[in-house]
């Protein structure tokens, strides 16, 4: 495994260059990306969701905020969304959309999945679109998740999981890292996190091939997972965490 720092520090480069460019951020050799549109996402988690007016909403790893825009409007004045992304200009480029469209229930802070900068029991609802495979230590992002979100809340994640096992070597090749390929893990692996981490309820909701169908070799499908923090107690983590 490539040191943890430089994983963090080839996806902060890549998703600075998608910011100001415009250009996808999965599945390709930067060199090959033509641009495609704002969206880097491998799935629709809002739709999955089923946002309430009122509800507060964490997006991890929030992009270009199109997702924290979209959630911030359905959960209204009572409500909020927070966009948290490790890329500084990913979290600017947010911040000019949302108020480019008007949302001022829309908000987004600098921050890693391993340690959001938010308080305890905050969250009804955790979003992540496409983002924890780009994140080292999994386990420790699920953990954050659970930690933020108030007892009974819910997590969906859409996210890219690999069909077979990525090769050791490739797992260190830092392009295929940050192009959502070497960091992406089987389906069972982010099942069994969940529950580490202490989640219940997990229930696979979609499951798709990507739009690049394979890249370095890999076989990726796109999957959806919501999961439950339970009521019983807030602190109630799980042993992985
Ligand atoms: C493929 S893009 C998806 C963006 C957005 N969710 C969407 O669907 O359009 C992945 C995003 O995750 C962010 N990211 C990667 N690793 C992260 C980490 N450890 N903590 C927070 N954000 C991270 C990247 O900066 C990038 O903006």
């Amino acid at each position: 495994m490539v040191e943890q720092e430089r994983i963090r520090q080839a996806v902060r480069q890549r998703y600075a260059r998608a910011a100001r460019e415009g250009c996808c951020g999965c599945g390709l050799p930067v060199a090959a990306e033509t641009g495609c549109g704002p969206s880097l996402g491998c799935g629709n988690p809002v739709a999955h969701a089923h946002l309430r007016p009122g509800e507060v909403v964490v997006d991890v790893g929030s992009g270009p905020g199109l997702e924290v825009i979209e959630a911030a409007t359905l959960v209204g004045p009572r409500g909020r969304a927070v966009g948290i992304d490790i890329t500084p200009e990913m979290v600017a480029a947010a911040r000019g959309n949302a108020a480019a469209r008007g949302v001022p229930n829309a908000s987004f802070l600098l921050g890693d999945a391993e340690s959001l900068p938010l308080p305890d029991d905050v969250a009804d609802v955790v979003l992540s679109n496409c983002a924890i495979n780009l994140v080292p230590d999994k386990l420790r992002a699920f953990c954050e998740a659970f930690r933020v979100l108030r007892p009974g809340g819910r997590l969906v994640l859409s996210d890219v999981v690999a069909q077979q096992p990525v090769p050791p070597e490739l797992r260190q090749d830092l392009e295929a890292w940050s192009a959502c390929v070497s960091g992406a893990v089987d389906l069972e692996d982010v099942l069994r996190m969940l529950r580490a981490a202490g989640f219940d309820a997990t229930e696979v909701l979609e499951e798709s091939p990507v739009r690049w169908g394979s890249a370095w070799g890999v076989q990726l499908r796109s999957v959806t997972v919501r999961a439950r923090k339970p009521r019983r107690e807030p602190r109630s983590r799980g042993s992985g965490c």
